[in-house]
């Protein structure tokens, strides 16, 4: 495993990616103590001040793009599994939010490179608030944010990333087979059931119970047309 240290990138994806490009091999990773155009997903930016983990790391499993929807979930569920070691009110989110205390402390952005039935690579990207200097949170992220610093744990970024990096492995591969139906109960065991949302995937809007976890890692909602399933967007609020 290579880890390239940076004190400050663009976002440790778009680093990792063109090294990717280059041929760099699998477990090759990105971190950076803070990002100025770090990325979340549907096109939003992820604040990332210095004290935070920044970190992308690539991955070349054999695996076809039709199971790729799966890999945030299982990417989403090793790090909650690590997280959780050391106790605190964790939940997980469709498709990969990490919250704490009911709010979100990580994201996962998985960007893969295909081609026809060939996965080239995946750069699996996670940012994990640690502290943020709550005070200087933008106003509209700071009643929605939780950072690792409120619960009791080994947060120090270097033995994290060593932790991420073990529980990685583990789950490498399990995007298929019994591995993957472990991971989909696991998973499911931490998601909230409960609570009504809105789903917005495009210009669509969803609003239903999360039922259950499809196969191919879809959200299945029951709404008032009957169950329908959901291949990416995401949850607005519960409502
Ligand atoms: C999300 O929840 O929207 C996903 C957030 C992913 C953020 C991480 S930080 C490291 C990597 N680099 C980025 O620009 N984004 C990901």
């Amino acid at each position: 495993m290579i880890i390239h240290r940076y004190k400050s990138v663009t976002s440790t994806n778009d680093v990792l990616k063109e090294m990717a490009e280059k041929g760099a091999p699998e477990w090759t990773a990105v971190v950076a103590e803070q990002q100025t155009e770090g990325r979340g997903r549907e096109g939003r930016r992820w604040y990332s001040p210095r004290g935070s983990l920044y970190l992308s790391v690539l991955l070349k499993p054999a695996i076809l793009p039709m199971e790729l929807q799966r890999m945030p979930l299982i990417i989403s569920y090793a790090l909650a599994e690590l997280l959780m070691q050391d106790g605190g009110d964790f939940a997980l989110k469709w498709p990969n939010d990490i919250l704490l205390n009911g709010r979100k402390v990580a994201g996962v952005l998985l960007e893969a490179r295909t081609q026809g039935k060939d996965v080239h690579y995946i750069v699996a990207g996670m940012g994990i608030n640690i502290s943020l200097g709550q005070n200087s949170l933008p106003a509209d992220l700071r009643d929605r944010v939780a950072v690792l610093e409120e619960i009791i744990g080994d947060w120090s970024i270097e033995s994290m990333i060593k932790r991420i990096y073990s529980s990685l492995k583990i789950h490498h591969g399990s995007f298929r087979g019994e591995a993957w139906e472990r991971i989909r109960e696991k998973w499911s065991d931490y998601a909230d059931w409960d609570t009504p949302v809105l789903l917005r995937e495009g210009n669509r809007k969803v609003a239903g119970y999360p039922q259950s976890l499809s196969d191919d890692g879809s959200l299945v909602l029951r709404t008032s047309e009957g169950d329908v399933a959901v291949h990416s967007g995401d949850i607005v609020n519960g409502y």
